[in-house]
């Protein structure tokens, strides 16, 4: 029996030996993924649908005595089509892989400049999902809130001045309150959410509004650029060469075009959970590397990479702080303060608060089982509709 096992193994490692080298068929050289398995390892900024979607969620307890008097939410807007740079660049590479042979099903962009940022409709139930998920963590609390009709003075709702994160807020409004209000058969409840103009918010839009910052921390960072050379000569060239060799791309492909394949292959699986096209180029090792890339760029450019971002939350901070402060001596009546903003705001305040720092810095020349053990990253921190709480209770 053994030994049959073992000659049937062999038998069947020589024939596909012959395949390969007899036929060099393109399509061979493609990889399989599951879509739910890619979510699962958390290699996207998709929430997997589990925690994402559930209502089994235990209401919150504190120790005797203690009480939850006022909650902060900072949270990222939901799931969207890509970003305007990525749909450029989208645009580029289907031009590239136009005449390769395995991409001739695939290739074209369809992801429209015009819907650039624009909320699809996963993004909207996650922020709805994440209202309800309050609700039922916070239970004893809402209960109290609800026991006097919404008053914007009491639950406030902010959001950054862009169609993504005003829905979004909107829908966790929804999720938080529907059956509260008075409007049609499902009692919902208008709310209000205000916003600053973007070049004047400092709370949720700080990221594009500091000149020091956009000079010399997120374009023009000599320290970020030698790694994103470095990464690019090191890590990104072998994927783009190998591609350039397997699919007969010409001239060769541009290894800093690798990490938008990356991109182009999260939006199919969180658009179309579909795997089977620019996914296909990518082993899940690549999948990892490619990721990494974006995490860099972001360590570099909005967190702990560069000591100004340890400074530029620091006006959210202030207000959460005269928030509680307002609210303890009296002189405010605001016990929910729900923010809805993006990630490179979102990664600014986490550093200005000292929180969830890697172990090591996250430079070009990280090893793969290091980048696997990172822990705070987009994909596992700051996904689309991550929900950031800080609970204020007094005993
Ligand atoms: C693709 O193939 C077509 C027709 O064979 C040709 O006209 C075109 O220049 C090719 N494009 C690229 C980018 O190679
Ligand atoms: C930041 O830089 C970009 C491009 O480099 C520019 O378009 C934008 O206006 C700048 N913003 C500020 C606040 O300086
Ligand atoms: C990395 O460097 C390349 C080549 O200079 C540049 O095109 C790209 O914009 C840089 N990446 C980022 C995220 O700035
Ligand atoms: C790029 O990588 C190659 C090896 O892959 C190395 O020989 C070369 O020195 C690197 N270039 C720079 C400027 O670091
Ligand atoms: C995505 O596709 C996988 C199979 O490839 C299937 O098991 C899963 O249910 C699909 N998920 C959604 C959200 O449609
Ligand atoms: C309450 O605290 C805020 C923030 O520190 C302060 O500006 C305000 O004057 C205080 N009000 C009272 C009534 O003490
Ligand atoms: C990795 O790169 C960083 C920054 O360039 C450098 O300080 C560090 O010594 C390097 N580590 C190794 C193990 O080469």
């Amino acid at each position: 029996m053994q030994s049959y096992n073992i000659l049937y193994s062999f038998f069947i490692f020589l024939f596909s030996f012959y395949n390969l080298s007899l036929c060099d068929d393109e399509s061979s050289k493609l990889f399989t993924h599951d879509p739910e398995y890619l979510i699962s390892k958390h290699y996207f900024a998709i929430e997997p649908s589990e925690t994402a979607f559930t209502l089994n969620i235990e209401p919150i307890t504190y120790p005797d005595k203690c009480e939850l008097k006022q909650l902060h939410l900072l949270t990222r807007h939901g799931s969207r089509y890509p970003s305007p740079l990525d749909i450029q660049v989208m645009d580029q590479l289907s031009e590239i892989f136009a005449n390769v042979s395995v991409a001739k099903k695939w290739y074209k962009n369809p992801f429209p400049m015009k819907r650039n940022f624009q909320l699809i409709p996963r993004g909207e139930i996650e922020p709805y999902y994440d209202g309800k998920q309050s609700a039922l963590r916070y239970d004893i609390f809402w209960k109290n809130v609800k026991k006097t009709r919404y008053d914007p003075e009491v639950v406030k709702f902010q959001a950054g001045a862009f169609s993504r994160t005003v829905a979004s807020a909107m829908a966790y409004s929804e999720g938080l309150s529907n059956g509260d209000g008075p409007l049609d058969t499902c009692k919902n409840q208008p709310v209000y959410i205000w916003s600053l103009p973007v070049n004047e918010d400092n709370i949720l839009e700080q990221d594009k509004n500091c000149l020091l910052a956009n000079e010399t921390v997120i374009n023009n960072n000599p320290a970020y650029n030698e790694q994103n050379y470095t990464y690019a000569n090191t890590t990104l060239k072998p994927i783009a060469d190998r591609m350039t060799k397997d699919y007969g791309i010409y001239p060769l492909l541009n290894p800093y075009l690798v990490p938008y394949i990356y991109d182009y292959c999260q939006f199919w699986v969180l658009h179309f959970n579909r795997t089977d096209t620019w996914c296909s180029l990518l082993s899940e090792d690549d999948i990892i590397k490619t990721r990494y890339y974006w995490d860099m760029t972001d360590y570099y450019q909005y967190s702990y990479g560069n000591s100004l971002n340890e400074q530029t939350g620091c006006v959210y901070l202030t207000q959460l702080v005269n928030g509680v402060e307002n609210y303890l001596n009296g002189s405010s009546i605001m016990v929910a303060d729900l923010k809805n903003g993006h990630a490179n705001g979102i990664f600014q305040v986490l550093a200005t608060l000292g929180a969830a720092k890697n172990p090591f810095p996250l430079t070009a020349n990280l090893t793969l089982s290091q980048i696997q053990q990172i822990k705070y990253s987009v994909a596992k921190t700051v996904y689309w509709s991550s929900t950031i709480y800080f609970e204020i209770i007094v005993s």
